[in-house]
């Protein structure tokens, strides 16, 4: 097959990280017998050092052009201490995904056997977990309209929106994975307050009727925030509004024992992006020391949902359990043994598929 892959690397260690993925990606290329082509263009940060724009307009081309995007991280510390900024990284991540029309952010939460113990939470718990949530992403308050402050700047406000279809359209995403895995569908709303969160529940309950055989299950958001640390093999697909996946998919992601680790792919109509769930950690870049496989699971959850290759994706998650069972990491999960480069573990991944 002949693919074209975009590559946004973004800020902080987004670029060692992307670099890694790259590696791996062209090792499963030769391995199988793909032609992959690679475009690279500037986002956040480092966009807006470019050209004054975090999301400019030619990486928005070079996107669209794309079969699929592999984005590394946004975001830099002179912008986060700097409230009033009148241009901010997160501004490119979020007109990125508008522009694209990535409403469904896929992010998975499961544990690796070498690595449970490096979870803060009881091994009982968590052992052989294996939940995804369906994140809305492109709606709801981190886009709704009107936005802003009073004219004293003494109030400010920001507006929930939902519309039924937005509602709809991420939820078929939700039902037709359960169908797939253990066809347990969670719909987490705050339907006891929120009439965003009554739409939900209502189109959720109209859409079960075309899926009897998933099993539903509406809860209150914060009993969410609850069970899913006592209780995470109580889930199997979560769907939710934006902001709820946002703080909810964090909270899932130390199940894992390591953010590090997490992927996500963000999905729409025509496009489809993959990335790491954890952010630019800029106290490492440069340093060689990040953990690539977010990035690197993300590149294999690219090759199941952009080309649907599900071969190819199994064998990086392969070698990435290999080399965690063989103590070839970062030194976030190093734990006293010894702790490889960022470079090196893309380089052993990359020989090891
Ligand atoms: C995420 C991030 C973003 C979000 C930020 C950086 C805008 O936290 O992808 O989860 O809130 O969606
Ligand atoms: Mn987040």
């Amino acid at each position: 097959m002949e693919m074209n892959i975009a590559l946004l690397p973004g800020d902080g260690i987004g670029p060692e990280v992307i670099a890694q993925a790259v590696k791996v990606v062209k090792a499963v290329g030769k391995k199988f017998g793909h032609t992959i082509h690679f475009e690279e263009a500037p986002v956040g940060a480092a966009a807006i050092d470019l050209t004054g724009n975090p999301y400019p307009d030619e990486t928005h081309e070079v996107c669209l052009r794309a079969d699929a995007v592999l984005f590394g991280a946004i975001g830099d510390p002179k912008y986060d201490n700097d409230p009033k900024a009148k241009v901010r990284p997160e501004q490119g991540l979020l007109a990125m995904r508008k522009k694209l029309g990535l409403f469904a952010n896929v992010r998975p939460t499961f544990t690796f056997p070498s690595l449970v113990h490096k979870s803060p939470l009881k091994l009982d718990r968590i052992e052989g977990v294996d939940l995804v949530f369906f994140r809305e992403l492109t709606g709801g308050i981190y886009f709704g309209e009107p936005r802003g402050r009073n004219e004293q700047g003494t109030k400010a406000f920001d507006t929930n929106v939902y519309s039924k279809e937005e509602i709809t359209r991420l939820a078929r995403m939700g039902f037709e994975a359960a169908l797939k895995r253990r066809k347990l569908l969670t719909c987490v709303d705050k339907a006891n307050v929120l009439a965003t969160s009554r739409l939900w529940r209502e189109t959720v309950q109209e859409l079960a009727t075309e899926y009897s055989d998933v099993k539903v299950e509406y809860e209150f958001v914060d009993a969410v925030a609850m069970r899913l640390i006592q209780w995470p093999k109580a889930y199997d697909v979560l769907i939710t509004e934006n902001l709820f996946g946002d703080i909810l998919t964090d909270e899932a992601s130390v199940i894992s024992g390591s953010m590090g680790l997490m992927p996500s792919a963000s999905l729409g109509t025509d496009n489809k992006l993959f990335e790491p769930i954890h952010g630019s950690y800029p106290q490492a870049a440069g340093k060689d020391i990040a953990n690539p496989l977010g990035t690197i699971l993300s590149a294999a959850m690219m090759f199941e949902y952009a080309f649907d290759l599900r071969e190819e994706a199994k064998a990086i998650s392969d070698v990435v359990n290999k080399s965690l069972a063989e103590g070839i990491v970062t030194e976030d999960i190093a734990e006293g043994g010894k702790a490889y480069k960022t470079s090196e573990v893309g380089d052993w991944l990359a020989a090891n598929i």
